[in-house]
């Protein structure tokens, strides 16, 4: 039923693999060059704050994004689907939270100060974003009380400001990436390019190669998920197929 099917499956299996190389990466980063893992207001507790960002914000809330799109559960309900995307979600923010707190604790733990960068403004921006995008996506198309009109009037800001949180949070880990490389390459430094630095920039492409197969897969109205009504008028045979991808680009309303 989907159109270019086989191209579908290469962007989402190669977003796929680009996302998992990036959590080992990320986790060969910390344990094998760092400090590894721990929860004692030490680099140990900091490095949980690069991984857990990797693995949730990243990762999961670039799964969350395309999960209508697998074709494979098109014939799941779409209430079933909501749920797999909030759950996913609110999973991504959980792993977010804790991440915070483990860079927020470190800091205080050491006597560092809080909130001086742009990249913890920039990120601290979209950790506050993100759970509004989860109350007013729950409010608007979980509860069944919204009517179906508002509903479709706001889906385009939410696909907007979906995409937006999303592309934020990936050079926010840009930024991340670069500011703990300068701090923490001395001798030889982040200048002389050392194995990690090569190891940690090749992580900065990756995550960066995942935001775009993920928005590129999300931005393509072919490959949206096709609408129950559509399904149950086309049976009655008064719509065109041409007019099954109505309201899939971000500037059609749904
Ligand atoms: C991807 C989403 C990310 C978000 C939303 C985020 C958010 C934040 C926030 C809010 C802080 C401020 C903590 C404080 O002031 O005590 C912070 C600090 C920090 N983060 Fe991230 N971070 C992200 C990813 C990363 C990554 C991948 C790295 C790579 C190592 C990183 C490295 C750092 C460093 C070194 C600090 C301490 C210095 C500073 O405050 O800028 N972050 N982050
Ligand atoms: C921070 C959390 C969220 C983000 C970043 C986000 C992002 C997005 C994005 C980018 C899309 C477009 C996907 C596509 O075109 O296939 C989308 C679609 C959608 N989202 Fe969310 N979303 C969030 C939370 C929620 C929640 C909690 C709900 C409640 C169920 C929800 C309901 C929907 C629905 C119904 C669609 C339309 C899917 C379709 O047209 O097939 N979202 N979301």
């Amino acid at each position: 039923m989907m159109e270019n099917y086989s191209q579908f499956v290469l962007f989402f299996v190669l977003g796929a693999a680009v996302g998992i190389v990036s959590i080992a990466v990320a986790l060969s980063w910390v344990l094998h060059y760092r400090e590894g893992l721990g929860w004692d207001g030490g680099a140990a507790e900091f490095n949980w704050h690069p991984l857990l960002m990797v693995i949730g914000f990243i990762f999961l809330q670039g799964i969350a994004i395309v999960v209508y799109r697998l074709p494979w559960t098109w014939r799941c309900s779409k209430q079933m689907m909501k749920l797999i995307h909030a759950g996913l979600h609110i999973l991504a923010f959980i792993l977010a939270v804790i991440s915070v707190v483990a860079v927020f604790d470190f800091h205080n733990a050491k006597n560092i100060p809080n909130m001086y960068s742009l990249h913890s403004w920039v990120g601290l921006a979209a950790v506050i974003l993100y759970p509004s995008q989860i109350v007013l996506g729950i409010a608007v198309y979980l509860i069944p009380v919204t009517p179906v009109r508002v509903r479709a009037a706001l889906m385009p800001l939410h696909i907007y400001s979906g995409l937006f949180i999303f592309i934020s949070v990936i050079a926010t880990a840009l930024m991340g990436i670069t500011e703990k490389l300068i701090f923490s390459l001395k001798s030889p430094a982040y200048k002389d390019s050392p194995p990690e630095a090569v190891l940690v920039n090749v992580l900065g492409l990756l995550i960066a190669a995942f935001g775009a197969l993920v928005v590129w897969i999300a931005t393509r109205s072919a490959w949206k998920r096709p609408r129950e009504e559509i399904a149950q008028t086309l049976s009655n045979n008064t719509t065109s197929p041409e007019e099954i991808k109505v309201g899939t680009d971000m500037t059609t309303t749904s």
